[in-house]
């Protein structure tokens, strides 16, 4: 399997040139990278831009609601995305969760409307710095992982993409060594076998995400058995994360 190297360009950048820049710039500089899939998830509006539908970097969104057509106002369905060439859609990121309430009844809804629509759902799960200090860590994720996929049956969860993200290693430069990573990457597969099937726990692709740079990308992939990571700040400088890329790829 390649590795999956997804980029969450959260709310940036500003214009669909800048936009259009950066992604070719990715674009080239990923070409003849063919062990790592690249996933680019940019802004809702950016999807439609031509070049990105053109290209062979794979499209994914940040978010998605749950219902398929009809009177949503502001919302985005998973069947418009899957029309707009998506593969992938984000669910369940802490952003979300922590600016915009989202629960986890609401996430659950979206995995399973982005699964019935064909679409992978990166479904995000991590605890915050509070509760890993308390050492509730396993338990967090245990209940995220559980409601989160309450009433999906085994044989409905095809393309599905777990991240794990520590809420606080995104975004500020803390890092999660990857030892850390990797018992609670091993973990969440432990939740998935003993809500589903050890054959589904070992084959569902688990992602790292949370302050991921060039220097600790491999470390992550390589050492602590991550199937690919999930890339924010870093993803919106070409250089560094086509050097991402290139770390993981050669390792
Ligand atoms: P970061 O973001 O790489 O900037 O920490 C990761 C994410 O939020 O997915």
């Amino acid at each position: 399997m390649k590795t999956l190297i997804v980029a969450n360009w959260k709310m940036n950048p500003s214009s669909l040139a800048e936009a259009n820049r950066l992604f070719g710039l990715v674009e080239k500089g990923s070409k003849k990278i063919k062990k790592a899939e690249v996933v680019v998830c940019p802004p809702f509006p950016y999807l439609l831009s031509m070049k990105y539908q053109a290209s062979s970097i794979k499209l994914g969104a940040q978010d998605c609601f749950w219902e398929e057509k009809g009177a949503f106002t502001g919302e985005v369905s998973p069947l418009m995305l899957k029309n707009l060439r998506c593969n992938y859609v984000i669910i369940g990121h802490s952003e979300r969760r922590n600016y915009f309430g989202e629960t986890d009844g609401v996430i659950n809804k979206k995995i399973k409307s982005a699964l019935q629509a064909k679409l992978s759902p990166i479904f995000c799960i991590g605890e915050t710095w509070q509760e890993r200090n308390k050492g509730k860590t396993r338990q967090v994720l245990k209940s995220q992982i559980e409601k989160g996929l309450s009433g999906i049956k085994e044989n409905e969860v095809n393309g599905l993409i777990l991240a794990y993200e520590p809420v606080w290693a995104i975004g500020n430069g803390k890092i999660c060594s990857f030892k850390e990573a990797q018992v609670m990457g091993f973990y969440s597969r432990e939740i998935i076998a003993r809500l589903f099937s050890s054959l589904l726990a070992k084959k569902i692709p688990v992602l790292y995400g949370g302050s991921v740079n060039s220097k600790n990308a491999r470390d992550y992939v390589r050492e602590g058995g991550f199937d690919g990571l999930l890339v924010g700040g870093a993803s919106l400088n070409d250089q560094e994360f086509i050097e991402i890329l290139r770390s993981v790829v050669n390792a």
